[in-house]
């Protein structure tokens, strides 16, 4: 149950949304809106507040509360007509990418770049407690685990895997150093270096990192930010090309945020596989979307189709604990092979406390209330930011997770304010990062799961006033 401030607030909203009260209109009195209500003052003060921190409206001195002036920022729309084909790519410049990374975890800066929340959206004194408890295992601590992990995660993950609809056994689980190794190995997996990946436009560094890493070339497919993949551009790029594999991330995508409809999942599950073509899915975000039902997956709605499932504790337990997930069918063997080549296990300690951390229920307790601070802290951020930038920038409005996706004016060049934000104590992610093919030049993804201080309210000007100056703009 909600508190009655958030009530009231969330009820205040919609009638801003809805067009009753219009920017510059006057709210009603706080006194006079706690005698109507039957609230008290507190109460009705504290909504107004969340709504003042969110930029629905602004306190006058002695006047009271009014609707913001300037409305939000409008949606971004697809970039790229799907109708036009696409051709491959080889990967290079990833190089930026580790260099971008080493910068920012080397200052002390205001980090809106990484997708990583600030702590206080992991519950990590419940992680630290569970770890210190399964160190006190000494036998597990003086010996490898198994490759394809220990059978306590293996067995919580299958849980609640089975509980979400998936139709699967421990035995198809691996555990992994994180969604990173997760996805080298499914690669790994199904392609031989040379051999071509259709990838959403556009997508999450990592996965063009792994390409990368595998001498594999790519095919950007357009991806529209509130629908997903376009299909009229995968199906041309399956029947033109010999696709290998297409790596996906259909739940509240990194970095466009949308959430797939199933229909949309059905079709592209049945193009793909009607081609032979291994869809790999990212499911990082899935446990993170702002409405109560937890989202289909692929791998859910056809589990007997070509499908290798990948997943990772790090965006709501912590990202040190490297714990994730494969869930692989027929390739299974292989992964678990390729596991043990390249680093023969994950720790059994850690995987020990994730499991109890998901044994006890605290995980859960975690995510229903984590859910609602992304929901919160992503509005805050698009109505801040519709405040503070010019009129002409777009913005995605995610389902889910805690990132947007923001183009800029077109003359900007969000690499060079990444760089010149960056030795002002901002970092951000800029569009190129996201593409193989130097798109997104005008565009960049923050995350928004900061905590909101000083320091946040400055970098946001700071960015603002940059992306204003003249010496960002390209020539
Ligand atoms: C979509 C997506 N997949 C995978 C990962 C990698 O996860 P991990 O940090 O567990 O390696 C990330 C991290 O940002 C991500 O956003």
């Amino acid at each position: 149950m909600s508190h009655l401030y958030e009530q009231l607030a969330n009820e205040l909203k919609q009638s801003i949304e809805s067009g009753l009260y219009k920017a510059g209109d006057k709210l009603p009195g706080v006194r006079e809106l706690s005698v109507a209500r039957e609230l008290s003052i507190i109460t009705v003060l504290t909504a107004y507040r969340r709504l003042e921190d969110l930029g629905y409206i602004e306190a006058r001195a002695r006047s009271g509360h009014f609707v913001s002036e300037r409305p939000l920022l409008r949606k971004l729309q697809l970039v790229q007509t799907s109708t036009e084909s696409t051709k491959p790519c080889n990967l290079s410049n990833q190089d930026m990418i580790l260099a971008m990374a080493k910068a920012v975890t080397d200052i002390d800066c205001v980090k809106l770049g990484s997708a990583v929340p600030a702590p206080s959206f992991y519950p990590l004194s419940i992680v630290q407690r569970e770890i210190q408890k399964a160190a006190k295992h000494l036998e597990r601590l003086g010996g490898y685990e198994k490759s394809v992990g220990s059978n306590e995660l293996i067995l919580q993950i299958t849980r609640r895997m089975v509980s979400q609809g998936h139709d699967i056994s421990a035995d198809d689980v691996v555990i992994t150093n994180g969604g990173q190794e997760a996805l080298a190995l499914a690669l790994r997996a199904v392609t031989q270096p040379g051999d071509l990946v259709a990838v959403e436009s556009p997508t999450f560094y990592g996965i063009l990192q792994v390409l990368n890493m595998l001498g594999l070339r790519v095919i950007e497919i357009p991806t529209d930010p509130e629908l997903g993949i376009s299909l009229e551009s995968l199906k041309m790029a399956a029947e033109d090309w010999d696709l290998k594999a297409c790596v996906l991330i259909p739940n509240f995508n990194n970095p466009q945020g949308f959430l797939m409809s199933d229909q949309r999942k059905l079709e592209v599950i049945r193009l793909l596989s009607s081609k032979g073509i291994t869809i790999i899915e990212d499911d990082t975000y899935g446990d993170l979307g702002y409405s109560h039902r937890r989202p289909s997956t692929l791998l859910s709605l056809s589990p007997s189709s070509d499908i290798i499932y990948c997943n990772t504790f790090s965006k709501t337990l912590s990202p040190d604990l490297r714990i994730g997930w494969v869930v692989s069918g027929k390739h299974k063997s292989k992964i678990e092979f390729l596991k043990f080549s390249c680093n023969i296990a994950t720790s059994a300690i850690i995987q020990l406390a994730v499991a109890n951390v998901l044994e006890s229920g605290k995980y859960d307790r975690h995510l229903r209330k984590v859910r609602n601070q992304h929901e919160l802290s992503v509005e805050r951020m698009i109505n801040r930011l519709s405040q503070i930038l010019p009129q002409d920038c777009r913005i995605t409005i995610p389902k889910g997770g805690f990132v947007v996706w923001v183009q800029l004016p077109e003359n900007v060049d969000s690499m060079r304010l990444a760089t010149v934000a960056l030795k002002k104590g901002i970092s951000i992610a800029p569009g190129p990062l996201f593409t193989p093919s130097r798109k997104y030049r005008n565009f960049i993804r923050l995350s928004c799961a900061i905590h909101w201080d000083a320091r946040i309210e400055y970098a946001l000007r700071m960015l603002s006033e940059l992306i204003e100056a003249h010496d960002l703009n390209v020539a």
